[in-house]
């Protein structure tokens, strides 16, 4: 909710909501570079940020726009895939913004795929986080079922970043792109409610009418752990980027 009680929604065709999108995070970055200090920019893989990395790139490209002061954190990971699986995030990274900007990729960071103790693994993760002063900007999806990150439905507010078993929902929404539901990985790891909570800013985007059901009950529903992005509801800056089609109900 912002100050006037209601949360903070933007609504408009999808090329408006990147280009809106892309001038808020290009003013994060250059107002920290003017005072010397790194952005950290939390980021979200799937179809929905697709032409806000383009426009970034674009940016990049034809207005100089850099990223040499620009840190990431991805929200999530598959468990078992190769960062240079075609289907894993580091590769969606790669292929989408990290190989066509001037960003440092030491400082990208994404969950891991592989570890040997899942726990410390998470744990360096948040460290890492912290170690960086936390969130500036979070962009943040949503599934049809709700989830954010790969918090799914049942994901309390207070988990932290974690490895989790994914739903048969969110893995047969990742099907067509696996080639069957059977090369869909059960497991991945994510950043917890309350690790995204933590951001300074968050942004759900979501375009499509497919979105639109959920949309309404994340905006207006209870908020609880059924539905995961209703947490959004109780954060001091969540903004909601909304196309046309998903803002229909
Ligand atoms: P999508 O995924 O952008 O591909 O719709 C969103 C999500 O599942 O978080």
């Amino acid at each position: 909710m912002n100050n006037s009680g209601e949360p903070e929604t933007i609504v408009g065709e999808a090329e408006y909501l990147m280009i809106r999108l892309a001038d808020e995070i290009v003013g994060g970055i250059l107002e920290h570079a003017a005072a010397g200090r790194t952005y950290v920019l939390g980021l979200a893989t799937g179809s929905t940020p697709l032409p806000l990395y383009a426009e970034l790139v674009r940016r990049h490209r034809n207005e100089g726009l850099s990223f040499q002061n620009v840190v990431t954190f991805n929200l999530d990971e598959y468990e078992h895939l190769k960062p240079d699986d075609p289907m894993s995030y580091h590769a969606f990274m790669r292929k989408e913004l990290f190989d066509h900007v001037d960003i440092k990729l030491e400082l990208t960071f994404i969950p891991p795929a592989f570890y040997e103790d899942e726990l410390s693994a998470a744990q360096a993760y948040e460290r890492t986080i912290t170690q960086y002063g936390g969130i500036d900007l979070q962009i943040v999806g949503i599934g049809s079922n709700g989830h954010i990150g790969f918090n799914e439905p049942g994901s309390e507010q207070t988990t932290r970043t974690r490895r989790v078993e994914l739903t048969e929902a969110t893995r047969r929404a990742a099907a067509k792109g696996f080639g069957g539901l059977e090369n869909v990985p059960t497991h991945a790891m994510t950043m917890g409610v309350e690790t995204i909570m933590e951001a300074r800013r968050i942004i759900l985007l979501a375009t499509g009418a497919h979105k639109a059901a959920i949309v309404q009950k994340a905006m207006s529903g209870n908020i609880s752990s059924t539905v995961p992005a209703t947490f959004l509801q109780d954060h001091s800056s969540a903004a909601w980027y909304l196309d046309t089609s998903a803002a229909g109900r």
